[in-house]
């Protein structure tokens, strides 16, 4: 993968065109090293990054295929890839049904998240198929110029992550949407409710990236106060099985498969 162009099929879409951006942005690759395609022939890059209308041109021109579509569109998509390495970041299609449909020598799947917008993914990946040190590193530099990245050992935690992190911003959404309906229900009026709960998820959640959340807790309960009487409560309530059972369901349509 030495002199390395990079195509990615549907990169105007929310993930792809992120990681373009990004990758372009900190100068990982440069504009003539980059190929994107898509249906409708539109796009929001300059005129450097060349904008394809046939998938199967890109391929012949790249190294390193990303497929950035849904899964949906993956099941009509006809490429050659044969020698080359594709990245897949399809949630629920498997290595081995990319190589299948592509002929990619080596199909690596990753699961970065909309987080890719503000370059806060966590990306998960795993390479089905041999990489040497250099392309695993490459792989590894291409995911963090969107966030943090970490090659996973095997694809099934790619599934498992694809509800857990692959969710991107859907756990605290549904958080702080609960926080405010509570509060509205209490009494509080609307926009202070949603103050309130944005205070709470968005606030308190950044927080979370200079301390440890198990030490958190552990700070918080020892007031024995109203924060420990709230956290109590949802430990009665068994909060982590209803978070685990609510990530086993996604879990099980990614191995399902889409
Ligand atoms: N968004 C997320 O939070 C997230 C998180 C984890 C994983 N993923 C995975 O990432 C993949 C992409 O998601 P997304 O949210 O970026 O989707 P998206 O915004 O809908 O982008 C899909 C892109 O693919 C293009 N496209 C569709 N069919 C094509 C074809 N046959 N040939 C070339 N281009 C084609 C579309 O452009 P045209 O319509 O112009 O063709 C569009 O630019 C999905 O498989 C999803 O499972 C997404």
């Amino acid at each position: 993968m030495a002199n390395r162009t990079l195509g990615v099929i549907g990169g105007t879409g929310w993930l792809g065109r992120a990681i373009v951006e990004a990758l372009l942005e900190q100068h990982l690759l440069k504009p003539d090293d980059v190929l994107i395609s898509n249906r409708s022939g539109t796009s929001t890059f300059g005129p450097d990054v060349r904008l394809l209308a046939d998938n199967q041109q890109l391929v012949d021109l790249s190294n390193v295929v990303v497929l950035s579509i849904r899964p949906e569109q993956f099941r009509t998509l006809q490429i050659n890839a044969s020698g080359k390495v594709v990245i897949s970041l399809m949630a629920g299609v498997t290595a081995t049904d990319i190589r299948a449909a592509s002929g990619a020598a080596v199909v690596v799947r990753a699961m970065p998240n909309a987080a890719v917008e503000i370059r806060q993914s966590f990306t998960p990946w795993y390479s089905a198929g041999p990489l040497d040190e250099r392309d695993r590193a490459w792989v590894q530099r291409l995911f963090e110029c969107v966030g943090t990245a970490s090659e996973v050992p095997d694809e099934d935690c790619i599934d498992y992550l694809s509800a857990l992190s692959g969710t991107g911003p859907a756990f605290p959404a549904m958080l702080q949407l609960a926080l405010t309906n509570q509060a509205v229900a209490a009494g509080i009026p609307l926009a202070i409710a949603q103050q309130a709960a944005r205070g709470a998820v968005v606030g308190g959640g950044q927080m979370l990236a200079r301390h440890d959340p198990q030490q958190l807790i552990e700070s918080l309960m020892a007031y024995r106060g109203v924060t420990a009487a709230a956290l109590q409560s949802m430990a009665d309530e068994n909060i982590e099985a209803v978070i685990g059972r609510a990530v086993a369901a996604g879990a099980a349509v990614a191995r399902r498969g889409m």
